[in-house]
């Protein structure tokens, strides 16, 4: 059977003339189940709400070739993205079609009325009249009014998660034609499955974390046979996320100067972050790196034009830690742990394929 996620990368890698920055047409895209096409490098924005930062940012992005860009209502920058946005549209420099905008629905909307009043308060801030993807962002929920008192422990918990209802709700958005694509972001395979065999529409993207230390193959396996895109979230390791260690105890990667990571991109004249990138983008996944630093923003999409050979893919394959490796289990989401939808519960005890 044909599968309709394909990665188009080949093209763009012989589209690309050899150390020219790739413009928008040469970037690779991934197909969707829905049929959309979703460039297959992104913009990441979270924790970037600085007016002047994000506007440089953004210009310095769509002048690279980037025309995918993810946000999320909690990132609480919607409304910088749509001034920037709106005024490309209305210098004519890009067309809405060429853009492809994701954004999510918050951890405390988690019930199929707010799916509507959420999309609508994305769509008002974003100055668009649809998103081309909306995710569920958390699979847990949280009650609004704990998230907004910035208490968020055990009790500000939303137990009555109905992933199915909030789907059935997506899907309503889908048919209105407010959103070309719909997906989840941070769900496990138990909690896909569910929704494909519950619903007509599948999710057409899976969004989670992966990087070198966090592989996920078997999430990408899974997701391959169902005809998921999977994209990738901190696909660099998040190196500015120090909060995280404050936080969590965890140490943040520095896969930056990983030593492998470091002589493969000297080996192809490219830099380590451009190294992580491409061993993602290779295995058919979507990358979405979050830079302000417009020389950074251009280096992360300029990976067209090299390919890592069997050997590079093998040395970065075997650096993977598996759940070991990850830095986001919202453990600082207070009570995710204890939710009935907590994603990674189960993973603990299974082993790695
Ligand atoms: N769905 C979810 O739950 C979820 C969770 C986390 C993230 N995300 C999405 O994924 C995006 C990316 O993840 P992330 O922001 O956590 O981490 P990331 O993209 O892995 O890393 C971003 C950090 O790397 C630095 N950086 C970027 N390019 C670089 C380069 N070429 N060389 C050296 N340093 C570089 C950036 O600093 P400078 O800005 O100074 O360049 C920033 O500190 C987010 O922005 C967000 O859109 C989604």
């Amino acid at each position: 059977m044909m599968m309709s996620v394909r990665l188009c990368v080949a093209l763009a890698v012989l589209a690309v003339a050899n150390g020219v920055p790739p413009k928008a047409s040469d970037v690779g895209w991934v197909v969707l189940n829905s049929g959309v096409n979703l460039p297959v490098v992104g913009l990441g924005t979270w924790q970037v709400t600085d007016d002047r930062e994000l506007e440089q940012a953004l210009d310095a992005a769509l002048e690279a070739g980037y025309r995918h860009i993810d946000t999320a209502t909690i990132y609480r920058n919607e409304h910088l993205i749509g001034k920037v946005l709106k005024r490309w549209l209305s210098e004519g420099k890009v067309k809405r079609e060429e853009l492809f905008i994701t954004t999510k629905l918050p951890v405390y909307g988690m019930r199929p009325a707010d799916v509507p009043y959420f999309l609508n308060e994305s769509l008002t801030k974003l100055q668009l009249d649809y998103v081309d993807m909306y995710l569920i962002h958390m699979p847990f929920a949280v009650k609004r009014e704990a998230y907004n008192n910035g208490r968020i422990d055990a009790n500000g918990t939303d137990l009555t998660t109905d992933h199915l209802a909030i789907w059935k709700a997506m899907v309503a958005e889908k048919e209105a034609g407010r959103a070309k694509a719909l997906g989840v972001s941070n769900f496990n395979e138990t909690q896909i499955e569910r929704i494909i065999k519950n619903s007509p529409v599948p999710p057409a993207n899976l969004q989670v974390e992966l990087h070198l230390y966090h592989q996920q193959k078997p999430l990408i396996r899974f997701c391959r046979k169902n005809n998921i895109a999977v994209t990738a979230y901190s696909p660099i390791g998040s190196p500015g996320s120090k909060w995280l260690t404050l936080l969590s105890g965890k140490e943040l990667p520095d896969l930056l100067n990983q030593p492998d990571v470091k002589a493969i991109a000297q080996k192809h004249n490219k830099t380590p972050a451009q190294v992580l990138l491409r061993h993602t983008v290779q295995w058919g996944v979507a990358v979405i790196p979050k830079s302000s630093n417009p020389k950074r923003i251009r280096e992360n999409i300029d990976i067209f034009d090299f390919s890592l050979d069997g050997k590079d893919v093998a040395t970065l394959d075997a650096l993977d830690k598996g759940l070991d490796g990850q830095l986001f289990d919202m453990k600082h989401i207070g009570g995710s742990e204890s939710h009935p939808e907590y994603p990674w519960t189960a993973l603990l005890d299974k082993p790695v394929a």
